[in-house]
């Protein structure tokens, strides 16, 4: 038998592309191909890109110069391009790189095989349709290998909020909701594979709307039915958006057990004139208020949020009015980000904020947010936490893993396995992470 092809995959962006390139691999599988951690080894290359700010983009350009020695060296290696960039510049990619071999979009990579066949008879491949057939359908014979403790699984795919300042709406397509029977199908499969929690993805998650038994299910429903998964021990779900948290959604976070106390809900300004201007169509109030209401379902959870400085037209007043929500609201983690404009989306094309105004507005926002969450790691100390280990740490005997608030927590010498939740006492609070000690399993 032939040696297998060996493919190597970088992930750039957010979770739900690293969950798509898990599903590449899995489909090249099929086509014999098996992972490498090495490009050096690889008989196939591909870049699974992020096209959300300038910068992500950027970055794909200049490592697929990188690899333009490796492909001297050995002329039958097949480079490729996958996400939101392949979607966002199709064609145009092949033209700035010539090196590049293959493009496809984040609807279409179910369709990898048969185009590396493609490649094979000398040709190039490129793919970026919204095809109308359910890549996750064709995807669904899984490998039975075994699995870390925690996966990844999406349930909702792309979004049509249209914020004036995203390219997902156009880079993912329209929303679109798995059906419950097929996400259950896909969950139960992972937990016979050794997943004790599972992040449920999606781009607008808590709008899920799945055609399920007696209708549509929302996201609660469909936590509700994976909690009834035995040897399924935790339950998270990301990104959210404000307008989508249902009544039901809220009460969830305060009557299933499984349901972790973590919400990430981005806000991206308290100016209310700048929300308008985003299209965020909710207030600053109106986000303050249901905080209140998500906290009064469940006191402890950890929020979390996305904030975009220099928006177009944002005046030191917005700004300031920012970061009044910040300190109303108590984050224990968040991300910040300048603004980027994105061709194609409203918001490129409005009078823009100097890049100095920006940095300056980013570095005070950003001082703000790591005293809150060192704040917020630091009360964890004297805490009792549940606490998933997922991998040796530096230290001989040491474990680390995640608690329910998804700190990183490190427990030493107590004979802990990959997979174990254990009850955690909190002693200690470090840079990034926080030490414990067993409390029971
Ligand atoms: N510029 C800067 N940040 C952006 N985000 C999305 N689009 C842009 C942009 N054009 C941020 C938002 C979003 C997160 C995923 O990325 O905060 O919530
Ligand atoms: Fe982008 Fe807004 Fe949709 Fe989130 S809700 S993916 S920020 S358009």
């Amino acid at each position: 038998m032939a040696a297998p092809k060996k493919l190597y995959i970088r992930t750039y962006g957010c979770q739900m592309n690293v969950y798509d390139s898990e599903r590449m691999a899995e489909a090249m599988g099929g086509a014999g191909y098996v992972e490498t951690d090495r490009p050096e080894d690889a008989d196939m290359i591909l870049l699974n890109t992020c096209h959300i700010r300038e910068k992500a983009a950027e970055k794909v350009y200049s490592e697929l110069g990188r690899f333009r020695a490796l492909k001297a060296d050995r002329p039958d290696l097949k480079i490729g391009v996958a996400g939101c960039v392949a979607q966002a510049e199709g064609e145009e990619i092949m033209r700035r790189q010539p090196l590049v071999d293959l493009v496809v979009g984040p609807q279409s990579y179910h369709r990898l095989p048969q185009m590396e066949a493609r490649l094979r008879e000398g040709g190039k491949a490129l793919d970026t349709d919204f095809p109308p057939d359910d890549k996750f359908d064709t995807l669904r014979q899984r490998p039975r290998t075994r699995r870390g403790p925690t996966a990844f699984l999406t349930v909702q795919e792309g979004c049509d909020k249209f914020c004036a300042f995203c390219v997902v709406p156009y880079t993912r397509g329209a929303e679109m909701s798995r059906p419950p029977a097929r996400v259950l199908e896909e969950a139960r499969d992972l937990v016979a594979r050794g997943v004790r929690e599972i992040t449920l993805l999606g781009q607008n998650v808590n709008a899920y709307h799945g055609a399920g038994e007696g209708g549509d299910w929302g996201l609660a429903r469909l936590i509700r039915a994976l909690a009834r998964i035995d040897g399924l021990a935790r339950i998270r779900f990301t990104t959210s958006h404000p307008n989508d948290m249902s009544d039901d959604l809220i009460a969830a976070h305060g009557d299933c057990e499984k349901l972790m106390p973590y919400l990430h809900l981005p806000v991206q300004s308290g100016s209310d004139r700048i929300l308008k201007r985003m299209n965020r169509k909710h207030t600053a109030e109106g986000y303050l208020r249901l905080i209140e209401r998500i906290r009064a379902a469940r006191p402890d959870i950890l929020i979390s949020g996305d904030f975009i400085v220099g928006f177009p037209e944002e005046t030191e007043a917005d700004f300031e009015a920012t970061l009044d929500l910040i300190e109303a609201v108590g984050y224990g983690q968040a991300f910040s980000f300048k603004y980027s404009p994105r061709p194609g989306t409203p918001a490129a094309e409005r009078p823009q904020v100097p890049e100095e105004v920006k940095s300056d507005r980013l570095q005070r926002l950003q001082a703000l947010l790591t005293r809150q969450q060192r704040a917020a790691q630091d009360a964890m100390v004297g805490q009792t936490v549940g606490v998933l280990f997922e991998k040796p740490g530096r230290l001989p005997g040491q474990m680390v893993g995640k608690s329910d608030h998804l700190h990183a927590v490190h427990v030493t010498g107590a004979g802990l396995a990959v997979g174990d939740l254990a009850t955690v006492e909190i002693v200690e609070s470090g840079p990034n992470s926080l030490g414990g000690r067993i409390r029971g399993a």
